[in-house]
């Protein structure tokens, strides 16, 4: 699977999340919509460090809720093949050992879920695509 593909399928993704966002008819709440450049040959530069780490807060948020059980290394029910893809409780270091294959089963896994607000399935669609061209970039 080519990468392009691979930023195409992250692309699509968010963009599912933003129509998804736009067709609900809730009273809007204010909003930050964070921009992500799509130009891969300037990756590193353009990936705002602050909007990365705010939208990494999210995802590991969400993450602890539903997938802490087993990938939370601080509990007795972690599990060492689920920790060695993720550890949640490395704090802003919990996607250090992510690979590029991963990130699409996390996304997979999380965006239908129906109790996460819309917001947060920006965000983590947002983090996934900035990871994915951060590993792009430093394999
Ligand atoms: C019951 C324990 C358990 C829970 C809960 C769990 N995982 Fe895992 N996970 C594992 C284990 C163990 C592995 C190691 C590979 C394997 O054995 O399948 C793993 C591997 C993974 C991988 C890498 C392999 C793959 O299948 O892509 C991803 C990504 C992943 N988990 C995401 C998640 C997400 C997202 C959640 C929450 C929605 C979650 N996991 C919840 C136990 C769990």
């Amino acid at each position: 699977m080519s990468f392009s593909f691979k930023i195409g399928f992250f692309s699509f993704l968010l963009l599912a999340v933003h129509l998804q966002h736009c067709n609900q008819t809730t009273h809007a709440t204010k909003e930050e919509h964070i921009e992500v450049s799509v130009d891969s040959t300037n990756a590193i530069t353009s990936v705002d460090t602050e909007a990365f780490e705010a939208n990494s807060n999210v995802t590991r948020t969400v993450l602890i809720t539903h997938c802490g059980s087993c990938h939370q290394s601080t509990l007795p029910t972690q599990k060492a093949g689920a920790i060695a893809v993720f550890d949640l409780d490395k704090n802003d270091a919990w996607h250090e050992d992510l690979l590029e294959e991963h990130l699409e089963g996390i996304g997979n896994r999380l965006l239908n879920k129906s109790d996460i607000t819309e917001a947060q399935k920006e965000a983590i669609a947002t983090f996934i695509e900035a990871k994915a061209k951060q590993l792009e970039h430093e394999p």
